[in-house]
């Protein structure tokens, strides 16, 4: 099933926290065998954010969070459950959404994490929905956050020139005739691909650095994506003309670009703000999400798709109603 069945479910707000430390590429020629303009070709990136010193996941989710609620004019009470996605905590257990349901005082709310790799956003998003539709929860506050500062080999240039750090928020809540609507997600996955991006012991030695097939994983969202996006849009009975605008996973400009290609979408209907933050993974969408509300790119009955891909491999979509 892709279409969601029951009560509606809207964005009654959205929030983000970047940390100030910014990593420009030229930043990276002091110490690696790369150059900004290499790095610029291929990725799109001109700089990232990274957590200051002592600043935790956990933190960057939380100062999210309250961006999320101020915007949604509420108090986190209010809140039954608090979901965070994340391939990057703090520790694996507690999980971040139970630190900063504390922090909060979110005290009617449970608290757990979603661990999905760059579709992250978009499954706590999809997770957070069907809890509203079903009648679970009225009021879910969807986190995403990441702290690659801790996870990148700095030794390896085709990954660590990458990624950055940043948070992501937005209230979901039911929804009445003329407000926000989600209308359908799907997620697939192919695990036979798991090695092409992943941090496991075996493959590196240490437990948390990344490690990468670029090219497979280039390939592979090449491929796939457009056919999924079109059989997304086909099952949620609309054609990808008629959507009109894309939250994308920003982590390649070239990825996006041969993906509107195929599918046929002019790329002024979407937002591209790798250049300044790189691939923030799970927190990605969400960022994007933020962007696009605040800066207007969206109005009242747009319909807007949300697009991800990322270890596993998998894809993810989430098509709204504004
Ligand atoms: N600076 C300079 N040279 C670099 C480099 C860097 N930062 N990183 C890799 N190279 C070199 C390689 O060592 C290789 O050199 P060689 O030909 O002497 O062996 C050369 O560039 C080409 O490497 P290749 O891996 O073929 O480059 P690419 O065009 O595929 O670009 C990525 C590499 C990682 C940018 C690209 O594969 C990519 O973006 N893949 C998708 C990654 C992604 O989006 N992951 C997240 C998914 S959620």
């Amino acid at each position: 099933m892709t279409i969601f069945n029951g009560r509606k479910a809207k964005i009654s707000g959205t929030g983000v926290y970047i940390p100030e430390k910014i990593m420009k590429n030229t930043d990276f020629e002091k110490f690696l065998d790369t150059s900004d303009s290499w790095i610029y070709e291929r990725t799109g990136i001109k700089e990232r954010h990274f957590a200051a010193d002592g600043e935790r996941c956990s933190d960057l989710a939380y100062n999210a969070a309250v961006a999320a609620l101020n915007d949604a004019k509420m108090s986190p009470e209010t809140l039954d459950m608090i979901i965070v996605a994340t391939n990057t905590p703090d520790s694996t257990f507690p999980s971040m959404s139970c630190k900063v349901q504390g922090r909060l005082r979110a005290v009617n709310a449970g608290a757990f994490d979603v661990l999905a790799g760059c579709v992250g956003g978009v499954a706590a998003i999809q997770t957070a929905v069907s809890g509203v539709v079903s009648g679970l929860w009225n009021n879910v506050l969807v986190v995403a956050s990441e702290k690659f500062k801790d996870y990148v080999d700095w030794n390896d240039r085709s990954t660590c020139i990458l990624f950055g750090d940043g948070a992501g928020a937005c209230v979901l809540s039911t929804s009445n005739e003329g407000e926000g609507n989600f209308i359908s997600s799907k997620i697939s996955a192919d695990g036979t691909k798991h090695d092409f991006l992943s941090n496991e012991t075996e493959n590196s030695g240490d437990p948390h650095v990344i490690k990468m097939k670029g090219q497979d994983v280039f390939k592979y969202v090449s491929i796939n994506l457009p056919k999924f996006i079109e059989n997304f849009c086909e099952e949620s009975k609309i054609t990808p003309e008629n959507v009109d605008f894309w939250i994308m996973h920003q982590a390649n400009t070239r990825i996006i670009d041969s993906v509107f290609k195929r599918v046929g979408i002019s790329i002024d209907k979407t937002l591209l703000n790798l250049e300044q933050y790189g691939n923030t993974s799970a927190a990605s969408v969400m960022i994007a999400l933020d962007e696009s509300m605040k800066k207007g790119c969206v109005k009242q009955g747009d319909k807007v798709c949300f697009v991800a891909f990322g270890a596993g491999m998998t894809l993810g979509a989430l098509l709204y109603e504004v």
